[in-house]
């Protein structure tokens, strides 16, 4: 019987996938700053929302209104009433106003997990967007108590029946990698003096994928990934 696929919303990426994203599962995308991490996350999340899905985005970095106005700019309406938003990102303004609400978010894994339980007693959401969790890597004071922390938000999230898709610019991201059902990397680099972008799969559990590095350009729909393009890494 043919595996169940959920759409990442880029054509070029499910295809790679070998039809997407296995559902329930948890996911990361790793990049740079400016890779197009959280444009992919958007994708992700516009394509549950266009099925007639609800959606918990949470941002960590990017302000609410920024993220909206930027994503506008690619087709995209966050104002969605499907898509839900959460603002976490630690404005001095926001800090003073609703301060529980950024510190039960970004402060720590387990707080944020049993926050994102709470949001499911009022609404089913089959997709769940953490971008980034940086916050919440660095913030913990322990290796151990982190990982501990990252698997049991992740049993946690199978356990709603939710698919997620975790972002990180961090370099370092071996814990989550090792923990994660997929994990697909971003890459910008310099080939002739002009900047390109390659993004591979290196994790899909459950699943093939096409292994080879495939170039991929943001444009004002979004995420175009060629498939039918090959790079070499230099
Ligand atoms: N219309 C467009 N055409 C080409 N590139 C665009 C367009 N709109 C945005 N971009 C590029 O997309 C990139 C931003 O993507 P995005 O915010 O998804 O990256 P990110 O990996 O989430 O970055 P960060 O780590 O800073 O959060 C920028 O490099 C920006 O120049
Ligand atoms: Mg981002």
């Amino acid at each position: 019987m043919a595996v169940e696929r959920i759409s990442t919303g880029i054509p070029g990426l499910d295809a790679m996938l070998h039809g997407g994203l296995i559902p329930g599962r948890v996911y990361l995308v790793k990049g740079a700053p400016g890779t197009g991490k959280t444009t992919l996350a958007v994708h992700f999340a516009m394509a549950g929302v266009g099925r007639g899905e609800n959606i918990l985005y949470v941002t960590l970095e990017e302000p609410a209104e920024n993220l909206k106005v930027d994503m506008g700019k690619l087709g995209f309406n966050l104002n969605d009433p499907r898509f839900s938003l959460i603002d976490a990102t630690p404005t001095a303004e926001r800090y003073v106003l609703i301060r529980d609400f950024f510190e039960e978010f970004a402060g720590n894994i387990e707080r944020m997990t049993e926050s994102i339980k709470r949001q499911f007693q009022e609404k089913r959401y089959t997709r769940v967007v953490i971008d980034p969790i940086t916050m919440l890597k660095l913030t913990a004071t322990e290796e151990i108590d982190y990982r501990r922390a990252f698997l049991g938000f992740m049993k946690s999230m199978m356990r709603l029946k939710t698919t997620v898709l975790l972002t990180s610019e961090l370099e370092k991201t071996d814990i989550e990698e090792y923990l994660v059902s997929g994990v697909i990397e971003l890459k910008t680099f310099n080939a002739g003096g002009r900047l390109t972008r390659a993004l591979r799969i290196t994790k899909l559990r459950g699943s093939g994928f096409d292994n080879a590095i495939r170039s991929y350009e943001i444009t004002d729909r979004g995420i175009v990934v060629h498939n039918d393009r090959m790079i070499s890494l230099p």
